[in-house]
């Protein structure tokens, strides 16, 4: 299914996938330019294309449909490559010198007409989706400063009007979804973090303005990156569009040494003629299948600590967490912070990983020994890349952590960064990890990383540090395959397609409030699946928003996702927890469907469907006295097939649940309602 074809009288490659094609040529000068992004084409067709537009005033720039935009010549384009050659030249004059095309891997090489750069562009299809994967690999023989290395640049068709959609947020407030018209500028998304951020997260979906949930067409982008990244989205005064995008942020250079090879991570690309709802579903296929780690692995019911006991940790509380966690069926227990070194409070401790001797007097085993007795897995929160300064790590290495000489070290929650792009502090994180899950039993690691970067004096190391968490992550789990890893950021400040390949599963955000999660995973999902979205149900009111909500409604949200539980169970009442016992057995019942399903995202509410099983979970927050509650439409079912009701009995045909809808009342007399209805196709 999946091909990528040349004719060579055009100089035009053509990518399949399953049901798309993208196509680039070689202009006369030899650079290659984007000729088209859409449905299925043949290669005579494609070969048909039509260049592109012709100059027509001595002000035209090139560049706009440019593969990898190139500084050089008359291209006043976003630049995607920014080189700096010796002796003040900038640029790529491209001189087109071989291509290879294995299975659906092309691999594009080009050198400079005058200097020795070799210049390789990437693209990837596969049989099982319509993603495409693009990279860039350079490396030249003489010195050369970057001032920006792109993994690729995407180009759309011309429309009358372009709408953006992507997320921004904070801590606390991730992925809130972003759609608005695209207007004639630069729009740049990114993170000068050091990490993806919860401010804004490397994706982009770009439409003409006539896209629904469920059609038209939509053309989107992905990066695999956890660090410092920039994606600029360009309309330009001549109605084109299209973004560039790659790590690190605008200002940083790179100096390579004549011979050092620059490989970008990957940008993923998606068309997709079935709307938002089909491009999230085509994302969710290609994180699955070409991302994660262990996709088919159903996700643990996980019990994690954080919020019921804050950093006021001991073995004899987490005991009887455990018990309790037992009780209502969680099967992974995860002790959160402040179970090491001098670590009561976020002031100190942070870089001791030893078990701390007054709160587990006997080491982590009896701990670990209980909740393996008690039919849990064990799981354990790090935090590997920060230090407090009031630690013994850093009175030892005070030069370990990120800094410039002269000026203050920025404390932010009291903690500095490790710099993991020096290989000896890589080297000491790998190791204490590597002892730790090899002396004690322990199944998970809820892997965090609680601020920004500050103070770096060497730009190579906001590309380093990540390399290095990615080789630590990958190390780890090659010597430990049993190990599972929870990536987290302070919540959500490290969800990317770069992380998801050495992870089962993300926290989404520290805020856990229902009603907000509503919203949070909402823009979670436009790209990431619900399998990787780790959702807690917690106390009510809840500590952070302060909202009461029932139990039943916080159970129905987080059963969007990889359930959890972060309640303070010892206070919950007999009855409380008999509920959660109750509604964990469902989510185990309805797990598969949720995680290994196929997701459609509903006005209020989500579906999954899996096999011949259907579960809708749907809710509503407050709302005013006489908002219409339209009927719930579900998707994606068979017409002519008959969904028996698992609960109630009631049978209900597919083409009226598509149509009419799926009879559901949510009850008006309270605040926060929902529902959760579990159907089963008939034979
Ligand atoms: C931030 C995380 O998001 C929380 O879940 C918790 O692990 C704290 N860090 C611990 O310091």
């Amino acid at each position: 299914m999946r091909s990528v074809t040349f004719d060579a009288d055009s100089r035009t490659w053509l990518l399949r996938t399953p049901a798309t094609s993208y196509a680039l040529r070689l202009d006369a000068d030899d650079v290659p330019v984007h000729l088209y992004w859409g449905p299925v084409l043949t290669l005579e067709q494609a070969a048909s294309l039509p260049s592109g537009a012709r100059r027509v005033s001595s002000f035209d720039g090139g560049g706009a449909r440019d593969e990898l935009v190139t500084e050089a010549g008359a291209r006043f384009h976003t630049p995607s490559l920014q080189i700096a050659f010796p002796g003040g030249v900038r640029g790529v004059d491209w001189r087109f010198k071989a291509y290879e095309a294995d299975g659906g891997h092309l691999v594009l090489r080009f050198a400079d007409a005058h200097e020795p750069l070799e210049l390789e562009l990437h693209y990837r299809v596969y049989d099982d989706g319509d993603v495409i994967e693009r990279w860039t690999r350079l490396v030249c023989q003489v010195p050369v400063t970057l001032l920006r290395c792109d993994s690729a640049a995407w180009s759309v068709p011309m429309r009358d009007g372009y709408r953006l959609s992507h997320v921004a947020g904070d801590w606390g407030a991730e992925n809130q979804l972003v759609r608005a018209d695209l207007t004639t500028a630069e729009t740049t998304l990114t993170s000068r973090r050091g990490m993806t951020s919860h401010a804004a997260n490397p994706w982009v979906m770009l439409d003409a303005g006539d896209a629904t949930e469920r059609h038209g067409e939509v053309w989107s982008g992905a990066l695999a990156w956890s660090g410092s990244w920039r994606i600029t989205v360009t309309r330009d005064p001549a109605g084109r569009a299209g973004w560039t995008g790659g790590f690190g942020h605008e200002g940083l250079s790179w100096r390579l040494e004549p011979g050092q090879e620059w490989v970008t991570p990957v940008f993923a690309g998606l068309y997709s003629a079935h709307g938002y709802g089909g491009a999230s579903r085509r994302w969710h296929d290609y994180v699955t299948k070409h991302v994660l780690p262990e996709p088919d692995e159903l996700r643990p019911v996980i019990y994690n600590s954080w919020e019921a006991v804050g950093f006021d940790v001991g073995e004899a509380g987490q005991k009887e967490l455990a018990a309790l966690a037992a009780q209502v069926g969680t099967e992974l227990f995860v002790m959160d912070d402040a179970w090491f070194g001098g670590r009561t409070s976020d002031r100190a401790g942070l870089g001791d990983w030893w078990p701390n001797p007054e709160r587990f007097p006997g080491g982590l085993a009896p701990l670990i020994d209980e909740v393996h007795r008690l039919g849990m897995r064990f799981g354990l929160w790090v935090e590997p890349e920060m230090v407090n300064p009031d630690s013994d790590l850093y009175r030892a290495h005070p030069d370990w952590v990120l800094h410039q000489p002269g000026r203050p070290r920025t404390e932010l929650r009291n903690q500095l960064v490790l710099d993991l792009s020096k290989p000896e502090v890589a080297d000491w994180a790998h190791k204490w990890l590597h002892r730790l899950v090899s002396e004690h039993e322990i199944d998970f690691l809820k892997w965090d990383c609680n601020r920004p970067f500050t103070e770096v004096a060497d730009d190579r190391a906001w590309i380093g540090h990540v390399r290095a968490v990615y080789a630590i992550l990958d190390r780890l789990r090659a010597d430990h395959p049993h190990l599972r890893v929870e990536a987290c950021a302070g919540g959500g400040g490290r969800t990317d397609l770069g992380i998801l390949a050495r992870t089962d599963q993300v926290w989404t955000s520290d805020n856990t409030d229902a009603f907000d999660r509503i919203a949070i995973q909402r823009g979670f999902g436009q790209v990431y699946p619900a399998r990787v979205m780790a959702a807690w149900v917690t106390d009510s009111p809840n500590p952070i928003t302060h909202r009461r909500t029932p139990l039943a409604f916080r159970f129905h949200i987080a059963m969007a996702g990889a359930l959890g539980i972060g309640g303070d169970l010892p206070r919950w009442s007999p009855e409380e927890l008999e509920q959660a016992a109750a509604l964990v057995a469902v989510y185990k019942d309805i797990r598969p469907v949720v995680q290994l399903g196929v997701q459609h995202r509903l006005p209020y509410g989500v579906q999954y469907a899996h096999e011949d099983r259907v579960v809708v979970l749907a809710w509503r927050g407050p709302v005013r006295h006489g908002t219409p509650e339209p009927p719930l439409r579900l998707e994606g079912l068979d017409p002519l097939g008959r969904y028996r009701d698992e609960d109630t009995g009631v049978l209900h045909h597919g083409a009226v649940l598509m149509s009419g809808g799926l009879p559901l009342e949510l009850p008006r007399d309270e605040d926060y309602a929902s529902a959760l209805v579990r159907l089963r196709r008939e034979a």
